[in-house]
């Protein structure tokens, strides 16, 4: 065999492996990296129809998003209160900003309560009195042919 036709078949030969390495290689990586690439995926969930949220008060609402969780896709639970002032509508995170216990709404006060360590906030979420060191996190939220939509980040 000529070293011409012998450099050529190395060549050949190179570039026939480097195919079969990537062919393999790149498969394995996207399979091993994909819970990464989920994360920190954002969107808009609907949660309710502005007509089911009563004028002027909270309401508790309970809703599920399909979430990636490594790599099992789960449906996970959520609740979150939206408050209606007319056309104005916010969604405020239960989560007490001081550790973390679940605020309870109180109607005829119109002010979230904790009950771990007696935080309370106004009806915007704001921090009336108690540990919490800032008010509740508020979702961004607008509404779209009378949807609710709320954007989360999973
Ligand atoms: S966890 Fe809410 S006041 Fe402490």
């Amino acid at each position: 065999m000529s070293p011409g036709r012998r450099k050529m078949l190395g060549a050949i030969v190179a570039v026939i492996n480097v195919g079969i390495v990537g062919a393999i290689v790149g498969p394995v990586m996207g399979f091993v990296t994909s819970p990464m690439n989920q994360r920190g995926k954002k969107g808009w969930v609907k949660i309710a129809r502005i007509e089911e949220i009563p004028d002027g008060r909270a309401t508790e609402i309970r809703y599920s998003m399909r979430t990636k969780d490594g790599y099992h896709v789960v449906d996970r639970e959520y609740s979150i209160y939206v408050r209606r002032d007319g056309e104005q509508v916010m969604c405020i995170d239960p989560a007490c900003t001081h550790l973390g216990c679940r605020v309870e709404y109180q109607v005829d006060r119109d002010r979230f309560l904790c009950p771990c360590h007696g935080g309370v906030f106004d009806k915007h979420g704001g921090v009336v009195s108690g540990p919490p060191p800032k008010g509740l996190i508020r979702h961004l939220v607008k509404v779209e042919g009378g949807n609710i939509l709320l954007h989360r980040e999973v």
